[in-house]
């Protein structure tokens, strides 16, 4: 496999979304990244709001980016969505701008194999949403996942869910996704609840955002105190955990992140507990680890980071 050279290419494949918006915001704003494409996939709301999402956002920094849109429901299982949390646009809040342009032809997973075969070993794949379009593409082109650099997903969890007792929300949108890539040999890092809950949006962390002065302080600062109201509602939490954006932090500053290797396995059941990613913490299964499973945050070295990213919008 060849060494990817700086900047490091990525793509984001997400469902945007308070938190997957502010992903897309602080990868543009890190020279260490190139993103090769934003693709986008049912999710929080439907595809058509979620590509249109991604749009706005790459329009409020006036980023050409192409976006790709992908999957707009599971592989086998009925489609939710999460209105409750980011309100019926999916990024309700803030005023943004009209998006000028339109996604790109291509679907998402042809634009995810045919970036990974033009570079080889040298594309991380930073998902934040159901794992449709990784799986669609995966199942496509097996010949790429050996190819690809690396996947850092926000997703399931080592504890509790936040859709069922049992599962989060991206894993339990498209289970039988979530575990084609699990099962898929590349290497994963996860991002679940048990991780991103260590990194709530609190108003003191939002205080510096929106004191940055400029457009995006203030239309970040307003995304996330919206998305504080569902937490603060449901979890008595004083604001929301800002999930997606670690996963782009992760390759930014790894040393934020404590991460312990495991054999992660999705439930497709069906049952109660369909969409929990089983983490073998203790290795009772015996079998050789497929994840690196994220443990802790250090959060304000998280929030510092972000806030002086965002800065440079
Ligand atoms: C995940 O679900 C979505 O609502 C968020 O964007 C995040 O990716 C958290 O469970
Ligand atoms: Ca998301």
């Amino acid at each position: 496999m060849s060494l990817s050279p700086l900047p490091r290419p990525v793509i984001l494949d997400g469902d945007p979304g308070h938190d997957d918006a502010v992903n897309i915001l602080l990868s543009h704003a890190s020279p260490e990244l190139e993103v090769l494409g934003v693709t986008t996939t049912f999710g929080n709301v439907g595809l058509d709001k979620t590509t249109r999402n991604a749009l706005t956002t790459l329009a409020l920094i006036g980023s050409q980016t192409p976006v790709y849109a992908g999957a707009d429901r599971p592989l086998l299982v009925p489609r939710l969505s999460a209105e409750s949390v980011h309100g019926q646009t999916g990024l309700d809040g803030p005023l943004l701008p009209s998006a000028t342009r339109e996604a790109e032809i291509l679907h998402a997973a042809l634009f995810i194999i045919r970036e990974v075969r033009v570079r080889p070993g040298e594309v991380t794949l930073l998902p934040t949403g159901p794992l449709t379009n990784l799986a669609l593409a995966l199942r496509l082109a097996p010949d790429i996942a050996p190819q690809v650099r690396q996947i850092i997903w926000m997703g399931g969890s080592l504890d509790v869910g936040n859709w069922t007792p049992a599962a989060e929300f991206n894993a339990l949108c498209d289970p039988h996704a979530a575990q084609i890539v699990f099962s898929s040999g590349v290497p994963i890092t996860m991002f679940g609840l048990n991780a991103t809950h260590q990194a709530v949006a609190t108003p003191e962390r939002i205080a510096p955002i929106r004191a940055l002065g400029t457009t995006v302080g203030e239309v970040v600062a307003g995304l996330l105190e919206f998305f504080a109201e569902h937490h603060r509602e449901r979890y008595g939490w004083e604001g929301g955990p800002l999930h997606d954006p670690l996963t782009c932090a992760y390759l930014l500053a790894p040393e934020l992140f404590g991460t312990q290797p495991m054999y992660v396995e999705v439930d497709i059941s069906g049952g109660p507990s369909s969409g929990r990613t089983n983490c073998d913490l203790w290795n009772l299964t015996g079998r050789a680890p497929n994840a690196e499973v994220v443990m802790t945050v250090d959060a304000d070295g998280f929030y510092a980071l972000l806030t002086e990213r965002l800065g440079r919008l």
